[in-house]
């Protein structure tokens, strides 16, 4: 497990520094890009070696007999990690496979509409507008506008586009280019007014900002351990409140009931053809390696490195920040915008010029520049990150 003292304070970059040593980079690489695609730690891949070891040692008794239990043993983990019953509880491959499940079941009769906001995921509004397309219903994408104040602007910005047809709202819990956490929680409570149910999308909310399923009270909630959660890529899991149990269907036919081990809803995710189910049971032991680390603590460190990024680029470019500085709106990420102009041309110079690993995004005409911090990030990647982009953006670092 991670050896850090206890709590160290958040700008204590010599004592966390101890902590990248749990990751194994390139040398050279600056990797400020854990939200698209999150390393696991030493501990994490060792679970996991571990793992495909007992697989390979006898597949048979590992699919037949030692699997179930520890997927539901694993399930029984996060659940407690995230205040859900473990019977709510799915793993999937990513969140793609969550939302996917969501949008197979959702019936939408022809005029329906599914409402979502314009600070989505693409690949979510992709899934949304064809599966909408298919039923002759309509995907309304509210405009969340930015520089944002309050929660309740957004709020209500969402519902002014609701009707009598919305049958679904589609959110994320933080968002992929904007990197801001939306106001779940009121979210829910408003649509719940309306009787009308949530899904929310969540890979960068796990982690890094607080989660309580039951709290919640949402409808459905997706996403992948495989980011911030420290799990090997192809762990992921879907939350269905029991109300809304009825509507799923996994988009993978397999199996399924027919093994008939525990009917439930869940059946149809127990086997979705032979696969690689070891990412999904190295979840505890990402856990693990959090919790060594102390949640809290980790909040506070990746939020400070994130103040950090946010303070110095927005004192490089002069351009306002999307959100006010509170960990209310952001987390262990930030997307900060930059001058006009294109996005891939500078997210290849970053990475060919300065070996950094960072996103740029166009968002409603906009560039940014979406910065992700770990336990491995340092004050000194950030730095560089900023006197990358004055160099290639010819701006003087202040
Ligand atoms: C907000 C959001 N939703 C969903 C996804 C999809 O995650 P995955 O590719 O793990 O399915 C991402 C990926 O970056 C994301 O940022």
């Amino acid at each position: 497990m991670p050896n850090v003292q206890s709590s160290p304070a958040a700008d204590d970059d010599q004592t966390w520094e101890a902590l990248r040593r749990e990751w194994s980079f390139a040398a050279g690489v600056t990797f400020l890009n854990h939200g698209s695609f999150g390393a696991p730690p030493r501990p994490v891949l060792e679970a996991r070696r571990q793992l495909l070891d007992r697989l390979n040692a006898d597949p048979m008794h590992f699919f037949f007999r030692e699997m179930q239990p520890m997927m539901a043993a694993a399930r029984a983990r996060i659940g407690q990690f995230l205040n859900a019953n473990a019977d709510d509880l799915v793993f999937v491959e990513n969140a793609t496979v969550g939302m996917n499940a969501v949008a197979r079941g959702v019936r939408l009769a022809p005029g329906d509409e599914v409402l979502a906001t314009d600070h989505e995921y693409g690949a979510v509004l992709r899934i949304w507008q064809r599966t909408c397309d298919r039923a002759g219903a309509r995907l309304v994408v509210a405009p969340l506008a930015c520089p944002v104040q309050n929660a309740a602007e957004w709020v209500d910005a969402l519902f002014a586009e609701a009707s009598p047809r919305t049958r679904l709202v589609v959110v994320s819990h933080v968002t992929s280019p904007t990197a801001v956490v939306l106001p779940v929680a009121a979210i829910c409570a408003q649509a719940r007014a309306r009787g009308i149910p949530v899904c929310i999308d969540g890979p960068h909310a796990l982690v890094t900002v607080p989660l309580d399923l039951a709290a919640l009270d949402c409808d459905y909630y997706t996403a992948s351990c495989h980011k911030w959660l420290l799990a090997p890529v192809g762990a992921g899991f879907l939350y269905v409140h029991r109300r809304a149990q009825a509507t799923i269907e996994p988009p993978i036919v397999s199996w399924g009931r027919t093994i008939g081990q525990e009917p439930s809803w869940r059946d149809e995710f127990n086997w979705s053809g032979t696969r690689d189910v070891t990412p999904c049971l190295s979840v505890p032991a990402g856990i693990d390696f959090l919790e060594a680390v102390g949640i809290e603590s980790f909040r506070r460190r990746t939020h400070w490195l994130a103040r950090q990024a946010r303070d110095m680029i927005t004192a490089l470019t002069g351009r306002a920040p999307l959100v006010p500085d509170d960990p209310a709106w952001y987390g262990s990420m930030i997307s900060l915008p930059l001058p006009p102009g294109e996005a891939a041309p500078l997210q290849d110079a970053l990475w060919e010029r300065f070996k950094i690993e960072v996103p740029i995004f166009e968002w409603q005409g906009r560039r940014l520049v979406r910065v992700s911090c770990q336990l491995y990030t340092g004050t000194a990647d950030i730095e560089r990150l900023r006197d990358a982009l004055a160099s290639l953006l010819d701006l003087a670092a202040k």
